[in-house]
Parts: structure tokens; sequence; C-alpha cells
């Protein structure tokens, strides 16, 4: 059975299992409100429902229940002992099951015949001039690509809300098969004067993309299927899956509620972080040379937090311990590359700026996230353009983001409408409080 007939097969049970817990426990409080979550970006508060995946503060991300280790271990790949098929992640966020390798295959195949990117879309992109961010450039060809919206089409045609699904799943496999080609094109554009790489029908979707870009050594294949299969999801509340289902709550096809979520992951808090820890590290190098002390480390990092900025790679809205997407970037980094001199910078980072940011008093995580390492591996392997690093994460980003969308379609669930406060009213909250607690 294909992928989207295992949907077609859970949608209806899940549907029931939803009106189920409406109807049931539809009163049930999950927690109070304080005046801080409020200010404070909402922090701590439950507010979204998002299936494909959950995060633990202290063990980090777990797709459908899985976590990066388990994926790793039942996920196929390409070869025996190999990282995982990005597709197989796919399969498993859609269907909450794990895929078999000729599903996996499938899929794959399916991916590829969904990928021609019409001719517009490279006319967009090169409507902006070549200095302009990667990501202003891959943001414009998804926005570009929309035009082909299945969903839309349906809707201008009166599609009853029973079925919205159906294209919202065509928009979602077409344009998860298409960003690699419009990322492609734009790392081609900027930084290769323009020379564009077919893609290659034979590889599957993690190894194609790392072939378009121009890489096609083994160990750089099997870091992209790593690096896209991790950075899919992240559960709901990060500020790009988030804007994703926010957008989308207002049926908004996957096009332009994907647009939006890309605008917010081109933020330096959020997937930007990834190009600013890679410059961050080389302005260290540059400084201080590649044989930097501990004590030259420690003075670096203070002198970056004391002239107000933070230091990238470190810290998190939710997670409490070390990133796992980090722990396994930093196994492929000790298999792969662990003689690289920036590897070891990495590395002692890791030694020397958890203490000092615990000092700083204020941050409640030290610990380095995901985008603390991905820089040095991609560099490693020639992939050395840090401004185009978030655009990888854009990419992998779409599986999680589409797979949600498509389930947010198929529960029917509402638009996103939360209430807001201004200041007056949170302080007459208080001040009726503090009177209830005196009386
Ligand atoms: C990710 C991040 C935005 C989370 O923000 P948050 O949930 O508000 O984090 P905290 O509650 O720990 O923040 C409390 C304080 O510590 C500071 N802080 C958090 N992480 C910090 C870091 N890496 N360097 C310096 N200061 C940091 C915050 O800026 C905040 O300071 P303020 O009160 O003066 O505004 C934050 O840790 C950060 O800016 N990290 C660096 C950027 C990064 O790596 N982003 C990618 C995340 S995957």
């Amino acid at each position: 059975m294909d992928l989207r007939s295992h949907l077609e097969d859970l949608i209806p049970e899940q549907q029931e299992r939803l009106k189920k817990l409406k109807k049931e426990h539809g009163n049930v409080q999950l927690g109070n409100i304080t005046v801080d979550m409020v200010i404070g970006g909402m922090r701590g508060m439950t507010g979204l429902l998002w299936e494909t995946s959950l995060l633990d503060p202290d063990e980090g991300i777990r797709f459908r229940g899985l976590s990066i280790p388990e994926c790793q271990k039942v996920l196929p790949a390409a070869f025996p002992e190999g990282e995982p098929l990005p597709e197989g992640l796919l399969w498993l966020l859609l269907t909450g099951k794990v895929p078999t390798k000729d599903q996996v295959n499938a899929l794959s195949k399916d991916l590829r015949t969904r990928a021609s990117v019409p001719d517009h879309v490279y006319k967009a992109i090169n409507a902006l001039p070549e200095t302009a961010h990667p990501m202003t450039q891959f943001t414009t060809g998804v926005m570009a690509l929309q035009v082909q919206s299945e969903f839309q089409k349906a809707y201008e045609k009166g599609i009853s809300k029973a079925k919205f699904w159906e294209p919202t799943y065509e928009d979602a496999l077409n344009l998860i098969a298409q960003v690699p080609v419009v990322a492609a094109f734009v790392y081609r554009r900027i930084y290769k004067g323009g020379q564009v790489i077919p893609a290659d029908d034979s590889l599957d979707y993690g190894a194609n993309f790392s072939h378009m870009l121009g890489f096609d050594s083994k160990k750089m294949q099997e870091l992209m299927r790593l690096y896209v299969t991790i950075h899919t999801d992240h559960e709901g509340g990060n500020v790009s899956a988030h804007t994703a289902h926010l957008v989308a709550s207002a049926l908004s096809d996957p096009y332009l509620s994907f647009a939006a979520a890309l605008n917010g992951l081109a933020g330096p808090l959020h997937g930007l972080a990834n190009q600013e820890v890679l410059l961050w590290i080389k302005n260290v190098v540059e400084e201080c040379g590649e044989n930097i002390t501990t004590d030259q480390l420690k003075d670096y990092v203070w002198k970056t937090l004391n002239s107000g900025k933070v230091v990238p790679g470190f810290g998190h809205g939710v997670l409490r311990k070390t990133d796992p997407r980090y722990t396994c970037q930093r196994e492929f980094a000790l298999k792969h590359l662990p003689e690289d001199p920036l590897f070891q910078l990495v590395s002692k980072l890791y030694e020397v700026v958890p203490p000092i940011l615990t000092e700083l008093g204020k941050v409640k995580n030290p610990w380095p996230n995901v985008d603390a390492h991905s820089g040095v591996l991609l560099n490693h392997f020639g992939l050395t353009e840090a401004r185009y690093y978030t655009v990888l994460f854009g990419v992998s980003r779409s599986i999680g983001i589409c797979s949600q969308l498509i389930w947010d379609r198929a529960l029917g669930l509402p638009l996103e409408r939360p209430k807001s406060a201004t200041m007056e009213l949170l302080e007459n909250q208080c001040k009726k409080a503090t009177l209830t607690s005196k009386a």
C-alpha cells in the first residue's frame, strides 16, 4: 500500500479519537496561565495540537515516539548501518509507523516524479540581486511555486471540508519534492556562477540534494541524510512550525504556510543560528588562531557576552539538556572527521561555554543545541558558505511542517486565534488577584 492509501485508512480512526477527546474531556485543565507566560513568549503554555513529534526538555525530540538514536536504528538506510533516509522519516511522521525499505523506495520514486520545478520559479529568483540573502531567494522560490497549489484550485472550485486533506497532501508532497531543487538552484546561482546540476534520478532524497548542490562524496551524502532527518520537526511551538500551523489555520495552502515558516526560520534566534555559529567560530580562529587555549576561548566567550550578544548555538526555549541533535552530529564527527580543527574547537566550546552561561545566572539552558554543530560538518565536506546554511534547515523542515499540515486538514483543526492582553488588563487582573488573596 502506498503512503496516501495508508493515510486514507488512518484518518477516520484519528478523527474519531479527536472527537472523543473533545467530547468527553474537553473541559480538563492542562495548567494555569501566568502573567510571566503571557509576557514571556508563551513559554510552558500548552496551546497547540501537533501530532508528528514531541519535545521532552531532558530527553529531546521524539518523532512519533522514537528518539533520534531509535530512528537511526529502525528507519531504513541507504546501506546497512547507514544514516536514516529522510523519506523514511516522512513516512513515520505521517503515519506513526516505521516503513519497510520497499515502502521508502517507492516514496523516494514518488517524490522524484513530483520534483520538476516550473521555469517561472527560477525567473522569480533571478529577479533578485545575487547578493540577496539565500533565505530571501529560497523563500521567493517557494512563493513562486505556490501558483501550482492544488489546494487553492480545489478551494476555488468549492471542495468540501471533508476532502481538504487530499489536495493538501498533493501540495505537501510536491513541495517536499521541489524544495531541494529550488534550494540547490539558489546555492549554484550565488556561489557557483549559476551552473545548475540536474537531479540524478537514481539517488535518494538526501543524496540527490547533495548531488544537486555539487557534493557527491559518500560521506557528504550520509551527512545530508542525517542532516535532513534530524532537522525535520521539533514539535509545534518553535517559530517556524508554529508559524506554518497558524498561517495554515486560515486555510492558506501549504506553500503559503511554509513560506511564512521560512521567514521565521531566517531569524538569528531560530534557524539562522547555524549561520551565526560558523561565522562566530571562524571569527574566533581569525582572532586567536586554530591552537586557541582554553583561557583564550573563555575570554572570547565573555567578550561576546559583554558586547551584548548571545553565544550562538547554545540555549533553548524548551530543552534543558544537550540537544540529541547535537549529540548525533558529534558522533558523526567522531566517526568521520575526528581530526578536523574546527570540530576540535566545537568540542572545546562544549566544555567552555556551559559553565560561563551558568555563571551568567539568567540562562535557563546552558547546553548546546542543534545549530552548534551542523556548520563544522558541512564546512568539512566543502560546503563552506555559512550564509547558506539556514536554507538546508528549511529544506528539511518542509518534511515536518508539511506532514503536520496534512493532519491539520484531516483532523479539521480550526482557525488559530488566541486571546491577547494589554498591560492594563494584566495589571487589573493582578490587583483583583491580590484583593482576593487578602480577603
Ligand atoms: C534559543 C534562545 C533564543 C532561547 O531563548 P529563551 O527561551 O528566551 O532562553 P532563556 O529563557 O534561557 O533566556 C534567558 C536569558 O538568557 C539569555 N540567553 C539565553 N541563551 C543565551 C546564549 N546562548 N547566550 C547568551 N545569552 C543567552 C537570553 O537572551 C535571556 O536574556 P535576557 O533576560 O537579558 O533577555 C536563546 O537561548 C538564544 O538566544 N540562543 C542563542 C541562539 C541560538 O542558538 N538559537 C538556536 C536555537 S535552536
